[in-house]
């Protein structure tokens, strides 16, 4: 006998339906994220006071300013790292986020997902010239690890408004567990940046031996002592950037990468050209590093010794990506808890 579907799977196959028919197929399954809490400030928290011209109050100094990249890619990754922020922060009500999005995203899009799991948010989003940038990356280190929108984090002096004058950078591939204002409020003395700092890091091995071996650009370090430092976590001074046009240093160095091989990876070696030896170190609490494992095996990692701020997957492997593939590390289970993924109906495979 023919039985009548069951109201749930009904509800299945519509949505089904839903998915493979609407045109939010075409903007991807993976934007459907839940709605997060509304987190909301302690009683002792500075009011943002929102100016007249300013009336989203990104311009306030009293509030955090973080800024992120957003792309589809790696936005299970955001979604989990704000939510993340908002929590574990006193003053949540305070923190601004700038996004930076290719510009040929669909920024609508992206600020409607962020919207919609985040109604309460202060945001921006900032389309990023990738083409220009491009012009820039030499061809030979160009992969798909090192995506154009991986050197906005250079740009952010030019894409953030005038008024915003400190900014703390993150990666998308990481979760705070502590308050964000604590690492926002790193005192800077002169420098324009904070960052981690692996002083036992072989500096040598970022740069070429053609580098090396030229009088005129090794001396970029002479009266510096340079360490290797992580830019996916980063306080910056907009304001002195903007005052010493890093940006133009940067691209300098870019440009010479296009001409002679100076260095192998991407993004990271022209930062460390311009700042490395003149950064204020973050307490390593703020980058526990490498949970993505290790790159050629995709070993898990463990923590380091030490407390624990912010937990960051740097390295291949993703948290996302191995819950999917149901072979999580055993720290991937911390990442859990921030993920917003509507869970039943992740139709990926
Ligand atoms: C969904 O996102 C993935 C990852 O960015 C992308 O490769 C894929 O083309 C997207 N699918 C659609 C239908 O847009
Ligand atoms: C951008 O996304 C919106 C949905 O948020 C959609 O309506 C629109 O057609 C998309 N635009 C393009 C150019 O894909
Ligand atoms: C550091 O790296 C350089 C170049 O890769 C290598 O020649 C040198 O032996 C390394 N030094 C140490 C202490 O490992």
């Amino acid at each position: 006998m023919l039985q009548p579907p069951s109201p749930i799977s009904l509800l299945f196959l519509l949505l089904l339906l839903f998915f493979f028919i609407s045109p939010i197929t075409a903007a991807n399954v993976t934007t459907l994220f839940k709605e997060a809490p509304q987190f909301y400030n302690s009683p002792d928290c500075p009011l943002v006071v929102i100016g007249q011209e300013d009336s989203h109050g990104l311009c306030s100094d009293d509030g955090v300013h973080v800024a992120m990249t957003l792309d589809t890619a790696y936005i299970r990754g955001s979604m989990a790292a704000i939510l993340s922020v908002l929590q574990h922060s006193s003053c949540p009500q305070n923190v601004i986020f700038h996004f930076v999005s290719s510009a040929s995203a669909n920024v609508s899009a992206l600020r409607a997902t962020i919207s919609s799991s985040f109604p309460y948010l202060k945001f921006q989003i900032y389309p990023f010239d990738d083409g220009a940038v491009s012009r820039l990356i030499s061809t030979s280190i160009r992969s798909a690890l090192d995506c154009p929108l991986n050197y906005a984090r250079s740009y952010l002096a030019d894409l953030l408004p005038l008024c915003v004058r400190r900014v703390v950078y993150l990666d998308s591939d990481l979760i705070l567990v502590d308050d964000i204002s604590n690492l926002a409020n790193t005192q800077l003395n002169d420098a324009v940046l904070a960052a981690p700092e692996y002083c036992n890091a072989n500096f040598t091995s970022y740069f070429t031996p053609t580098f090396w071996s030229n009088p005129s650009l090794s001396l970029t370090f002479a009266n510096r002592n340079p360490c290797y430092f992580n830019t996916g976590v980063m306080v910056i001074d907009l304001s002195r950037w903007r005052l010493g046009d890093f940006t133009s240093k940067i691209e300098e160095w870019m440009e010479l990468q296009k001409r002679m091989r100076i260095y192998e990876l991407g993004s990271l070696p022209p930062f460390m050209l311009v700042f490395a030896g003149n950064i204020v170190p973050v307490d390593h609490r703020w980058n526990q590093h490498g949970l993505g494992g290790d790159n050629f095996r995709g070993l898990c990692r463990d923590l380091h010794p030490g407390p624990v701020s912010l937990l960051h997957w740097s390295g291949k492997g993703k948290p996302w990506a191995r819950l999917d593939a149901n072979r999580p590390c055993p720290l991937d289970a911390l990442w859990v808890p921030y993920d917003l993924l509507q869970t039943p109906f992740s139709l990926d495979s």
